[in-house]
């Protein structure tokens, strides 16, 4: 298998997505609901994902897509690609420029190759296995923080935040008791690739799909960082929580989350 060609066309497909999305974020958008009033869905999701799948669909005959707006096989297949064609949707359809485009590939069950672009910034993240992290073709790295009170933490909600589910509300504040810097950017797979390059040190969120983390997770990897569910179990994109570090600071979030989840239970709905 070709797998710099899979990422040569990730990288095509993710930027005519990106551009596209970017060049209509100043339109009127068409915004409708999915799973709540929060959940929001723009007509430029949905195409941004029919681009991509044309993209791919017509260069790798056999190849199957799973997608956030379409769907998609479950299976494990010979090569499926995982596709978010706009992670941070709720920040795209406000107009706050932190929004992205995410692709992994995998290969048998196993992300190969990833990109993550960033049309606002003009940043394109991408991570082959085994060969590195790169941002705009420059190898990257994970931070070297050891301190917890001088590291900057990421996490995020998901949309039924509302119910509280895994105790989601009292584990931010399990963090934020203890003095720590943590933002919510709104979008899973820019925080993954910020984690790779050094700009956050850890990143943890729960009731994540595959399209969020696919490209983010293999990125963080390959930039020497570590990535493991809430239960501490290397990490696969088809389960539902992450916890993303630098490597260093892993066990300190790691402990955080048992903590919380030893009095609270949330064992069930995060792991
Ligand atoms: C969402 C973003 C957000 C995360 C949510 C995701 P979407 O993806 O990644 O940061 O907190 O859980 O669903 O809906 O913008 O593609
Ligand atoms: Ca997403
Ligand atoms: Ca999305």
């Amino acid at each position: 298998m070709d797998i710099d060609k899979f990422l040569e066309v990730a990288v095509i497909a993710a930027k005519e997505a990106g551009d596209h999305a970017h060049q209509f974020q100043k339109s009127d958008l068409v915004i409708q609901t999915k799973s709540n009033e929060m959940d929001l869905v723009t007509q430029v999701d949905k195409d941004n994902e029919d681009m991509i799948r044309a993209r791919v669909l017509s260069t790798f005959e056999g190849h199957v897509c799973l997608g956030e707006e379409r769907g998609g096989t479950d299976e494990i297949c010979d090569v499926r690609w995982v596709i978010d064609p706009i992670d941070g949707t709720v920040n795209y359809a406000h107009g706050l420029p932190i929004w992205c485009v995410s692709i992994g590939v995998e290969v048998k069950g196993i992300v190969e190759c990833g990109v993550i672009y960033n049309p606002n910034l003009n940043e394109v993240f991408t991570a082959i296995r085994g060969k590195g992290a790169f941002l705009n073709g420059a190898p990257i790295s994970v931070s070297r923080s050891s301190d917890p009170t001088k590291s900057l933490f990421v996490t995020g909600f998901p949309y039924h935040v509302d119910k509280n589910p895994g105790r989601v509300i009292e584990q931010f504040t399990a963090f934020l008791s203890k003095g720590l810097l943590v933002r919510r950017l709104g979008s899973a797979a820019l925080d993954l690739a910020y984690v790779a390059c050094g700009r956050f040190d850890g990143f943890w969120e729960a009731y994540l799909s595959p399209w969020d983390t696919a490209a983010g997770q293999l990125l963080v990897r390959e930039a020497g960082g570590r990535v493991t569910h809430y239960d501490g179990e290397d990490y696969n994109i088809h389960k539902k929580s992450i916890i993303a570090t630098n490597g260093v600071l892993h066990d300190m979030i790691f402990s955080i989350i048992q903590e919380s989840a030893r009095k609270f239970d949330t064992s069930q709905a995060t792991s």
